[in-house]
């Protein structure tokens, strides 16, 4: 019996009726007392305790891209750990990997409350948080702590993403500094970065997703990756070639830059960022955000303000998005012959949908929702179901499955 489906989730769901974001907050900071101890032997063994329940390894799972390793395709989404106050300890709970923040750079407290709602009937969640986060210098504060970059001596580690957005003070035509200053701050503390110009909850953030303003962005951050690769010092000063120690190379090397886009672009808007994450040799795609469409919700009523869902604001999550987050994972792959990874996020709750995402074209999986709803089993029972899935169309590795329904 899942104690998660049966007991907690009701508790939480109904019985508690307590505001979403105040038990996730309550959540958060339980793991990142747990997780800033996890060295102590009590807490050690909580930790140990926690990966042997709900892991399942297995090297039929594993790849590496962009020369991390994933010891999995499912990660946890961005938006979970805003304030990288967890890091590591995710992968105690089954995940392959981590994707933290949005972080921004100036320090935030993003829209007033209310602003994180569940829609039960329709296993979905609608936010609009406004990049609620203490600023690029806490997080990497936080990931000093509790672990960042994956560190290849340990083998439960897990990989960590950085996810970036902009900060609402900063006017849309400086937003690629805005992103420069909190990649400089957070380039050592990330094993990939992501340039989140898809939430909608940040006033004329999607704008950035126009060529024009994107190319800026990219070009900033790329020309920092360029800058770093070939002359620091972790120290900052300058070091000849041959001055390779280990500590060098790891805080100095380019690091991989994706963008995550919005569900709601049209396939025109979306090729063209296509086309300027491969002008800019971009490591990938991350599709998708949520979506501000309200279409075939069951949900009529947000219980919590008393008004129609229509008429909420916000970001829709869950299973109303899955077709589209894999029909979007579906053109971008067909669009570009595979050649540009995608991370696929958008309403996965079952090993069904994520095989769905897998064979559609994303070589990495994300999950945000569907851990709400399923709980921390989710990641196991993925696996499992990947296994099965791998097993019954005769292939050894996750990466043959990727892009199948291609072939
Ligand atoms: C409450 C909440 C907060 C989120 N915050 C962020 C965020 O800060 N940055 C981001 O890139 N995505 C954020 N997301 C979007 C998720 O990362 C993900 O793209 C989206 O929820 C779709 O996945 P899902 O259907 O598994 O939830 C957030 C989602 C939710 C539900």
């Amino acid at each position: 019996m899942d104690l998660y489906l049966n007991f907690i989730r009701p508790l939480f769901f109904s019985g508690l009726n307590a505001d979403p974001e105040w038990m996730h907050n309550q959540f958060i900071g339980t793991l990142a007392a747990l997780s800033q101890r996890s060295r102590q032997p009590g807490f050690g063994w909580i930790c140990d305790r926690l990966y042997r329940s709900y892991n399942l390894d297995d090297p039929r799972l594993a790849q590496t891209l962009w020369g991390i390793r994933f010891r999995n395709p499912l990660g946890l989404a961005a938006g979970f750990d805003k304030n990288g106050e967890v890091g590591q300890l995710w992968g105690g709970f089954g995940f392959g990997y981590a994707e933290l923040g949005t972080a921004t750079w100036h320090a935030q407290t993003g829209n007033p409350k209310p602003r994180m709602f569940r829609l039960i009937d329709d296993a979905a969640s609608l936010n609009r948080m406004g990049f609620n986060n203490r600023g690029a210098a806490a997080m990497a504060h936080n990931l000093d702590q509790v672990g960042h970059t994956q560190d290849m001596t340990l083998d439960r580690a897990i990989a960590i993403g950085v996810n970036l957005g902009k900060s609402k003070i900063t006017e849309l035509d400086d937003a690629a500094d805005d992103y420069r200053r909190s990649f400089e701050q957070l380039h050592d503390f990330g094993d990939y970065f992501v340039v989140n110009v898809s939430s909608p909850n940040t006033p004329g953030l999607r704008s950035l997703q126009d060529p024009d303003r994107l190319a800026r962005i990219f070009d900033t951050l790329q020309t920092v990756n360029t800058t770093r690769n070939a002359t620091l010092k972790p120290s900052g000063q300058l070091v000849s070639p041959s001055d390779n120690t280990e500590t060098q190379s790891k805080c100095t090397q380019s690091k991989p830059i994706l963008v995550k886009i919005a569900p709601d672009l049209t396939w025109e808007a979306i090729d063209d960022v296509v086309k300027l994450a491969q002008q800019f040799e971009l490591a990938g795609i991350i599709a998708t955000n949520t979506t501000i469409s309200r279409d075939n919700l069951k949900t009529q009523m947000i219980a919590a303000t008393g008004n129609p869902v229509t008429d909420e604001a916000g970001g829709l999550a869950g299973a109303p998005l899955k077709a589209r987050s894999t029909d979007v994972i579906r053109h971008i792959y067909r669009t570009t012959n595979g050649t540009l990874p995608i991370i696929g996020v958008g309403g996965i709750f079952t090993a069904d949908d994520a095989w769905e995402k897998l064979t559609a074209g994303a070589s990495l999986l994300q999950v945000y929702t569907g851990w709400i709803y399923e709980g921390p089993n989710l990641a196991k029972r993925i696996m499992t179901g990947l296994l099965d899935r791998l097993e019954a169309h005769g292939l050894d590795r996750i990466e043959q499955a990727i892009g199948l329904d291609h072939r």
